[in-house]
């Protein structure tokens, strides 16, 4: 039910092709507001290509090619009034290994709002303070505003970078393994965080790891082979799979 009010985002009947290679197969699937779906499902499946479908991250790559329907609160994202760079605004993204940019903490975060043409410095300190808490880093980082992200943790570096991404104001945000480059104590950290943060957003989460989807999200979606095998609530999926291929894979049989 696409019209439901519940869903932010949905894809249907969406094919992706690298050139000759199609990576995805009509994968009809919706995302509710305010909730976290995981993505899992072997490597090679297509979760990272579905995901960059999203906000349009694929356009990037020039032998790519996309059909079918990505709406966002009911407007197709391929849609000419839409514009990209909105688009990504409005659906952030969290990739695997943490990326600050070579510059301080403050400016790292302030760099989506330099972007968008925001000039006003009350604002911008303000919404820097904003986010960093949002992301569960201001205290440790409040003191040190002006040195070099490159110099935190890499869980720090990590929480920035989700700060960055929520200081433009997302609705949606999606991570691409957002934890597997991290120790297990800033992995729980993250996982937290996104419990927190899905009061305020919609969260897509692809992972490899089938402990962290059975703790992180609401519902997960099991992707093989560039389809979309079964989705539901993450606790049917984890008991009662319909599918034997998803049954196979969460009580790993294969991976
Ligand atoms: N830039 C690319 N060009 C060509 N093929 C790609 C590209 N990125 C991914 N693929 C292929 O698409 C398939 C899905 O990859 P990906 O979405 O990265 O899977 P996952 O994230 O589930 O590991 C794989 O067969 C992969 O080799
Ligand atoms: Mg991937």
């Amino acid at each position: 039910m696409p019209d439901s009010k519940n869903v932010k985002m949905h894809a249907a009947s969406l094919n992706f092709y690298y050139g000759d290679f199609q990576a995805l197969h009509d994968i009809n699937l919706e995302f509710e507001r305010n909730q976290v779906t995981a993505l899992i499902g072997p490597s090679g499946c297509g979760k990272s290509t579905f995901l960059r479908c999203l906000n349009r991250m694929n356009d990037l790559i020039p032998i790519s090619r996309v059909d079918g329907e990505i709406c966002l609160d009911g407007m197709n994202i391929h849609d000419a009034r839409l514009d990209v760079v909105e688009l990504r605004r409005r659906v952030g993204m969290v990739f695997q290994k943490p990326n600050p940019f070579p510059k301080s903490i403050f400016e790292n975060v302030a760099y989506g709002l330099r972007v968008n043409g925001v000039r006003d410095k009350e604002y911008i300190a303000e919404k820097v303070e904003q986010s960093l808490r949002h992301a569960a880093l201001w205290d440790e980082v409040k003191d040190r505003l002006h040195e070099s992200g490159l110099g935190l943790s890499g869980g720090q570096q990590q929480r920035l970078c989700i700060a960055r991404a929520l200081a433009v104001e997302p609705e949606v945000l999606l991570m691409d393994e957002p934890a597997s480059a991290l120790d297990p104590i800033a992995t729980q950290k993250i996982e937290e965080l996104i419990h927190i943060l899905k009061k305020d957003y919609t969260i897509i989460i692809v992972t490899h790891s089938m402990q962290q989807a059975a703790r992180v999200s609401d519902l997960t979606a099991f992707f093989y082979m560039g389809k979309l095998v079964e989705w539901g609530a993450t606790e049917m999926m984890f008991t009662r799979p319909r599918n034997k291929q998803t049954e196979d894979y969460i009580t790993g049989r294969f991976g």
